[in-house]
């Protein structure tokens, strides 16, 4: 099989970059050389410093009305976008050019508590808020609208009473760690 290249777009603290960077690492032939950054200041840049060999820094501006980050992808031929933690919205132009092989994880069980504004702990405190009695994660394709494309994966977690939102996110990001790298390699091995 000839080799798979993925980009991880991440924006915050990183810790599904980097644990998807370690599933991989070993991989004769799927490869996580590529991570886009939209965030100077983000965590993600110093976890996988020294590590991951291409680390490309660019701005909402450069993503929407440039080429950059099209010719970024072409350079390192990559095949599949993994949108770990990425906070901005993937232009249409670059969703046309991926149909189908964009990743996103959502923190939630969508399409419950997506949409715009839904990320990080906005979303666990709706959650907590609305008194649900469980959350999850969703593994989803990426297409034009946010949160809406095709579920691949989702898995659920209890919310007892009193948990807070931190607890809840600690809970999340234990599945998140657990079935990420694995729901990609799946998917992008059956393509
Ligand atoms: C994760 O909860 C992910 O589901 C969401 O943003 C968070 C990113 O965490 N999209 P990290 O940056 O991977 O640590």
């Amino acid at each position: 099989m000839s080799n798979i290249n993925l980009a991880i777009f991440a924006s915050g603290s990183g810790s599904n970059a980097e644990n998807i960077f370690n599933y991989f690492s070993e991989n004769k032939v799927v490869h996580t050389q590529t991570l886009l950054c939209n965030n100077p200041n983000a965590l993600v840049l110093k976890r996988l410093e020294g590590k991951i060999p291409n680390k490309i820094l660019f701005n909402k501006e450069e993503l929407n009305n440039s080429e950059k980050i099209d010719l970024i992808l072409e350079r390192f031929k990559i095949d599949y976008i993994i949108l770990a933690g990425f906070l901005l919205k993937i232009p249409d132009r670059l969703i046309e050019k991926y149909k189908g092989k964009i990743i996103n994880i959502h923190p939630a069980l969508l399409p419950a508590y997506g949409g715009k504004g839904m990320y990080g702990m906005n979303v666990h405190n709706a959650v907590i808020d609305a008194g649900e009695n469980k959350s999850g994660i969703t593994i989803h394709l990426v297409d034009e609208l946010y949160d809406n494309g095709k579920v691949l994966f989702q898995a659920e977690c209890a919310i007892e009473a009193g948990d807070t939102s931190e607890i809840l996110a600690q809970k999340i990001h234990l599945l998140e760690q657990e079935h990420f790298p694995r729901i990609i390699e799946e998917y992008i091995m059956g393509s």
